[in-house]
C-alpha cells in the first residue's frame, strides 16, 4: 500500500475545523454537511456527480466514481474521518479507505446493509423478526421458495435497490418467470408479503463511547415505492412504539454502530413489529428532526462520527414531513414558499426527473397535537399532491 505520503488525520474527538469526508453527493450528504458546518467542521464530498447537492454546500469535493483507487486515496488524504450517505461502495474500495482513515460506521456495517440477504440473516441471528425470506439464484429456486413462503410475495434484488426499485410483486406462480427475468443483478431474495397495518421507523444514534439515543418512533407512508409522508410520532399503541424502539437499539448495539441508523419496520395486523430493512446513515424518515428537534439526525450523525457526546434525541414538537418528488413536487415550490407554517427544504438538484426527491416540507404541531388525517392534509396544504 502506498499510504506513506499521507499525513495522519486529527484524533478524536475531532477538533473544530477538522474535515469530515462524506462518500456520496446527494441530499443526505447536503444536510449532513450543513449540520457539520454548524458544529465548526468542514465536509469534503466524494461523488461522481458534478454540481451535486452535497458539494454545493461543502468545503471540498473529489469528483470520481467510488472505485478508482487513486481518487479514493486523494479523498482519504483530504479528510480526518470518513462516513457515507451512499452505501454501495465496493468491498475493495471500503478496505482501501479503512486502511487510510477511520471509517464510521465500520465497513462491516456497510457490508451487512448493502446486501438484503446478509441483512436479514444478521437480523434473525440477533433474534429480530423479519418477514420470511429466502435467497434465490435460479428460476427453479424461486418456484421452490414461493412454494415454501407463499404468494403473493415480494421479489427483490439483494443489492442496489432504493425507492422501490429492483422489486417485483408476484401474485401467482405464473408471475414468477417474468419477475425473475425482470430483476438484475442476481441473486435475488424472495420475501413474504406483509399485509401491514402501517410502516414505522426509528432513527437511532450510537456514539463512539457506546451511548445510544433514539428519536421517537414515526409512521411512514409510501407512494409508488417512494416515501411520501412521515408522521412524528407514529399513531400506534405505546407497546408498538416501544417495541420498535427496543429493536432499533438492539440493532445498533449488535452492529457495534458508530453513527446513526434507520430501522424500517412493518407493524402487522396483530401489532407485531417486523424489520423490513436497515440503513446505517441519516434517512428520509428522519428529516422532520431538523425542524422538530433541538439536535437533528444529521447533527447526531456528525457528533457520533466526530467522537463528540450525543445529546438527547428529544422532540419539542409533533411533525409531518412530506417529500417533494419529481416535476410535480418541484412545481409546488412557489406555493410551499407562500404558505405560512410550511418549513421548506430544497436540495439544489437541477434535473427534476420523475420519482426524484427534489426537496421536502415539514409542518410542526405542539407536542401531543398531531392532528388526524384531514388535519395533517390541511396543514400540508399546497405540499400535498
Ligand atoms: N415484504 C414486503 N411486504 C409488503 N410490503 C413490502 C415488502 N417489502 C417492501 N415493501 C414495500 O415496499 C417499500 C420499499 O421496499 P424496501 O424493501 O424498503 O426497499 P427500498 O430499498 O426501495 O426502500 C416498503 O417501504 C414497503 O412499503
Ligand atoms: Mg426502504
Amino acid at each position: 500500500m502506498t499510504a506513506g505520503a499521507i499525513t495522519a488525520g486529527a484524533g478524536f474527538p475531532l477538533p473544530p475545523n477538522a474535515t469530515i469526508g462524506l462518500v456520496g453527493g446527494g441530499q443526505l450528504g447536503r444536510m449532513s454537511a450543513l449540520a457539520a458546518a454548524r458544529l465548526g467542521y468542514r465536509c469534503h464530498i466524494l461523488t461522481r456527480e458534478a454540481d451535486s447537492p452535497a458539494a454545493q454546500v461543502a468545503a471540498g469535493v473529489t469528483l470520481s466514481d467510488y472505485a478508482d483507487p487513486a481518487s479514493l486515496r486523494a479523498f482519504a488524504a483530504a479528510v480526518d474521518v470518513i462516513s457515507f450517505e451512499f452505501e454501495n461502495v465496493s468491498a475493495a474500495g471500503l478496505e482501501l479507505l479503512a486502511a487510510l482513515r477511520p471509517v464510521r460506521p465500520a465497513p462491516a456495517v456497510l457490508r451487512i446493509s448493502q446486501d438484503r440477504v446478509a441483512e436479514k440473516r444478521f437480523l434473525n441471528q440477533a433474534g429480530i423478526a423479519t418477514a420470511p425470506w429466502e435467497a434465490v439464484d435460479s428460476l427453479e429456486g424461486l418456484h421452490a421458495a414461493a412454494a415454501r413462503i407463499g404468494l403473493p410475495a415480494v421479489l427483490k434484488t439483494t443489492r442496489y435497490g432504493y425507492d422501490g426499485k429492483g422489486q417485483a410483486r408476484p401474485r401467482r406462480s405464473e408471475d414468477l418467470a417474468a419477475a425473475f427475468a425482470a430483476l438484475a443483478p442476481k441473486p435475488l431474495i424472495l420475501e413474504g408479503f406483509v399485509d401491514f397495518a402501517c410502516e414505522v421507523s426509528v432513527i437511532v444514534a450510537r456514539g463512539a463511547d457506546g451511548a445510544v439515543v433514539a428519536f421517537d418512533t414515526v409512521e411512514n407512508r409510501h407512494r409508488d415505492g417512494i416515501l411520501d409522508l412521515t408522521l412524528a410520532p407514529a399513531r400506534v399503541p405505546d407497546s408498538v412504539a416501544a417495541a420498535a424502539q427496543d429493536i432499533a437499539r438492539k440493532v445498533a448495539v449488535a452492529l457495534d454502530l458508530v453513527g446513526v441508523l434507520a430501522v424500517e419496520m412493518f407493524v402487522d395486523r396483530d401489532g407485531r413489529v417486523l424489520v423490513n430493512e436497515i440503513a446505517p446513515r441519516p434517512h428520509n424518515s428522519g428529516h422532520w428532526t431538523i425542524d422538530a428537534c433541538p439536535a437533528s439526525q444529521f447533527e447526531l450523525h456528525i457528533r457520533a462520527i466526530a467522537g463528540l457526546p450525543l445529546p438527547p434525541a428529544s422532540r419539542h414538537a409533533d411533525a409531518a414531513m412530506q417529500n417533494l418528488v419529481g416535476p410535480e413536487g418541484l412545481a409546488r415550490w412557489p406555493a410551499v414558499l407562500a404558505a405560512p407554517g410550511l418549513i421548506p427544504h430544497l436540495y439544489g438538484k437541477t434535473e427534476a426527473s420523475p420519482g426524484r426527491k427534489m426537496g421536502h416540507v415539514t409542518t410542526l404541531f405542539p407536542r401531543g397535537g398531531l392532528p388526524g388525517e384531514f388535519g395533517v392534509a390541511a396543514a400540508l396544504g399546497p405540499a400535498r399532491g
